[in-house]
């Protein structure tokens, strides 16, 4: 990020409410803005979300900007809830929803409940507190079976699955409350983030989690598909500069848009599990040399996936700090020390 937009930040502290404040890209957003000494508000139903993400936070702040965080355990299903954490909010960064393509297709009404009416309730309840930003995660499944690569904002598919019918929904309800009400807002359609605190337990774990704890196990990786499918992975820190950008940008063209937000850069299955073998073993563990074990390919996942990211860098200044490399390596660092070491997070109850 750079300096001199940190240190306007800093020199001005604003108020801003994290929804979905306990997952993985929640608690790094609330880490970063705590450390900009910025007030924050997080609010979460702890679904996927755990207050051991936070409890980490707070280990990494200091006391002073810990005591400018606000923690409300709530649902976005309740409009009263969503009302009462936008009151007096200078920055809406929308993260809450029921993630993962396969939960979708197992279960399509609780993805629908939180996805579209959760952020239909945040749209309302920031819309009538006079929020004056809002950013939203938006998702690349919105591409859908659209073949073309790279990614292009507005050449979309058609959606692959029930979690990715919610994304775009949530697109074109952001559009209609632009048209509808003036009110604006930014979507940022994120690509396979990954990084530390992403959850790597239970059967919807995304891949870079599991693999790196399967790796720290021993236990064999199992690659869904020939591991040819390829993705455009994304450091979280990367995901936190957009964030930041989108909410305090005050170009009139970045307004009511949505964008790609990636590294901008492919990489196959087969060659992510040597970049986490190595990263491993860069660390001193030892890993197991056993060849990964191939299996169906999932359904609902697109072949190939790859965003251009020209017009975030264009619009919005978002230049990627962290290559899949760089990022791979500091999420070993966090997977090979959480994996020995969980007992030494603080534990005490938040208020
Ligand atoms: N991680 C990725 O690769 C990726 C890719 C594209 C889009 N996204 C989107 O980014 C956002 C953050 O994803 P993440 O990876 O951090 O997932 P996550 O599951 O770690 O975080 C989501 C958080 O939302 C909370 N939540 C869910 N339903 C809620 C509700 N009804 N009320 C309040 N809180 C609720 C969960 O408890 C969780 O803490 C999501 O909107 C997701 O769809 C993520």
């Amino acid at each position: 990020m750079e300096q001199a937009f940190v240190q306007r930040l800093r020199a001005q502290p604003r108020s801003w409410l994290i929804t979905g404040a306990a997952g993985f890209v929640g608690s790094n957003l609330v880490e970063y803005l705590l450390k900009l000494d910025q007030n924050v508000c997080g609010l979460d139903n702890l679904s996927t979300g755990s207050m051991a993400n936070l409890e980490m936070v707070r280990s990494l702040v200091s006391t002073e900007q810990w005591q400018n965080f606000r923690w409300v355990q709530g649902d976005i299903r309740e409009l009263e809830t969503c009302r009462q954490v936008c009151q007096g909010v200078d920055h809406v960064l929308h993260q809450a929803a029921v993630g993962s393509v396969p939960r979708s297709i197992d279960n399509p009404i609780a993805t629908h409940e939180s996805n579209i009416s959760g952020f239909l309730n945040m749209l309302v309840a920031a819309r009538d507190a006079g929020v004056p930003s809002f950013v939203y995660a938006a998702s690349s499944s919105t591409y859908g079976d659209h073949p073309d690569l790279p990614k292009i904002e507005d050449r979309i598919g058609r959606p692959l699955s029930p979690y990715a019918v919610t994304k775009l929904v949530n697109e074109m309800y952001a559009q209609v409350f632009a048209r509808c009400y003036g009110f604006q807002t930014i979507g940022l359609r994120y690509f396979n983030v990954f990084g530390p605190r992403q959850d790597p337990n239970g059967a919807y774990a995304a891949v870079i989690p599991r693999w790196f704890t399967d790796a720290l196990e021993s236990k064999t990786i199992t690659i869904n598909g020939d591991g040819e499918t390829s993705r455009d992975f994304c450091f979280v820190d990367n995901v936190v500069q957009a964030n930041l950008l989108a909410a305090t940008t005050t170009n009139p063209a970045a307004m009511d848009q949505i964008f790609n937000i990636a590294y901008g850069q492919s990489t196959t299955l087969n060659q992510l599990h040597e970049l986490i073998m190595d990263n491993l073993k860069a660390l001193g563990r030892d890993v197991r040399e056993s060849k990964p074990v191939y299996q169906e390919f999932r359904a609902g996942d697109v072949r190939h996936s790859l965003a251009d990211i020209s017009k975030a860098q264009k619009l919005l200044g978002y230049k990627p700090e962290f290559s899949v490399r760089q990022g791979l390596g500091r999420a070993a660092a966090w997977y090979a020390q959480g994996v020995e070491a969980p007992a030494r997070l603080p534990s005490e109850t938040l208020s």
